[in-house]
């Protein structure tokens, strides 16, 4: 079984695909890590700049992403990446990474090579999925699929509380502008753009809580939730 949560950054896509593949006892797969952690590694493994990720080696691809150096794991509820042996999942969630992950996964070269790790865990788990594309391109046979959204408003409060919480600094208006260009990048590039699947089922989690919207998609689920 598969579950798809697509979505704008800063909808809870991430919180509740991992909530909900918990109480299922699921495989979680953070699809934006994948993107995160290769944008991670072009710069600080790689010493890639703005300019240079605009035209990205596919032999760095191929060399980043080796199972030899490159692990995601997903164990006590937890998502993790490696690399050559040290846990980068901490790095992945800065404003900068954000941005250059949004930037590279337009390009189709880059997507061909993160789906065919998406697609190799559905060959052994049941698993639940976050992304921009999941429920459109990776999985369109997924059981169930939802596409998590709230106003652009509510995501970047929300961004902004989570940069805050890690101690980093940032103005309110920043943020929305962030999130509104990762918004216009993420849904109108070319290659597997963010778009609903016609069969999803869309949540709007804007006036919602966490639990709520977990709840509802049990719900639909037709789960017991303890
Ligand atoms: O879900 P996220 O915000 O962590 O994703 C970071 C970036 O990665 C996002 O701006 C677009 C890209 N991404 C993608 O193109 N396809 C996915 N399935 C997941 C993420």
């Amino acid at each position: 079984m598969i579950i798809t949560l697509d979505g704008p950054c800063g909808s809870g896509k991430s919180t509740l695909a991992q909530m909900l593949a918990q109480k299922l006892g699921f495989f979680y797969i953070n699809s934006g890590y994948l993107y995160r952690s290769l944008a991670y590694l072009l710069v600080h493994e790689l010493g890639y700049d703005s300019l240079k990720l605009q035209n990205i080696a596919i032999e760095d691809i191929t060399y980043l992403l080796h199972p030899d150096h490159f692990v995601y794991t997903y164990q006590q509820g937890i998502a993790q990446v490696f690399f050559k042996g040290l846990d980068i999942t901490q790095y992945l969630k800065t404003a900068e990474v954000s941005s250059h992950a949004s930037i590279i996964s337009a390009y189709p070269y880059v997507r061909a090579s993160i789906v065919p790790l998406q697609q190799h865990f559905a060959t052994l788990y049941d698993l639940v999925t976050d992304g921009r594309d999941c429920g459109t391109e990776i999985y369109p046979q997924a059981g169930y699929k939802f596409y998590i959204t709230a106003t652009a408003h509510v995501r970047a409060q929300r961004l902004l509380q989570d940069l805050e919480r890690k101690g980093a600094q940032a103005s309110f208006q920043d943020v929305l502008d962030a999130t509104l260009a990762r918004d216009q990048r993420d849904m109108q590039r070319a290659s597997c753009p963010l778009r609903k699947a016609d069969d999803a089922i869309e949540i709007d989690t804007s006036a919602k809580t966490i639990d709520q919207v977990l709840e509802e998609m049990a719900h639909i689920i037709s789960l017991q939730v303890v």
